[in-house]
């Protein structure tokens, strides 16, 4: 899917919504794993993997395939912000929006998911996805401001793909 960011710029200067803030957003690399890992890590509510799918090579396999899709924010060059996006040809899918605690409700956690919206709908994709576990409330009350909808009409299932998985398999 390469090509899906080329309508935008690498990196927009001040991509801001408040007069006392300015930020950029820029496409994530695989360069920037060790500081984006240590900003998840400094945040709740995120279900990371470390020994697989938030591995350097998990990242690095989603980023491979979703070219365009995953976005850093910066302040004077400082990782503050994240999203991982990935899309199947049919749906979009968001994962691993973090905002640093330092940097919230300056409008953020917004401009991360409105850029990584806008290249999915350039690519077509008209619908977008993610899972919010229902005991994080700040994410429930951020999606719902940015009128996102939750669905009680689907039952999230997951199995795994190695016959052998064994007990726990489910909750990965
Ligand atoms: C959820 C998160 C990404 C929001 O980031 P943020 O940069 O603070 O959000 P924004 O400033 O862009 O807020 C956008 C809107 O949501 C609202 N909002 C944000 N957090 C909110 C909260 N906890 N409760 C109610 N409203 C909230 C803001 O008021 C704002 O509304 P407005 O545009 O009408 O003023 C951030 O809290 C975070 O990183 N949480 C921990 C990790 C996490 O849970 N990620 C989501 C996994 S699905």
């Amino acid at each position: 899917m390469a090509g899906h960011g080329l309508d935008q710029p690498d990196l927009d200067r001040c991509d801001q919504v408040s007069a006392t803030m300015c930020f950029d957003i820029r496409e994530m690399t695989i360069d920037d794993y060790n500081e984006v890992l240590a900003l998840w890590e400094a945040c709740e509510g995120m279900g990371l993997h470390h020994e697989a799918e938030d591995s350097r090579d998990g990242i690095a396999r989603v980023l491979d395939h979703n070219t365009g899709l995953s976005f850093v924010a910066l302040d004077g060059g400082r990782i503050v912000g994240t999203i991982v996006g990935s899309q199947d040809g049919r749906r979009g899918y968001v994962r691993h929006l973090a905002v640093a605690p330092s940097h919230r409700r300056r409008g953020i956690g917004r401009a991360l998911a409105e850029r990584c919206t806008s290249v999915l709908r350039q690519a077509g994709i008209r619908r977008c996805n993610l899972h919010v576990m229902e005991t994080n409330h700040d994410a429930l009350a951020f999606w719902a401001k940015l009128g996102w909808t939750g669905r009680r009409d689907i039952i999230y299932m997951s199995g795994d793909t190695e016959p052998e998985a064994g007990p726990g398999g489910a909750s990965r």
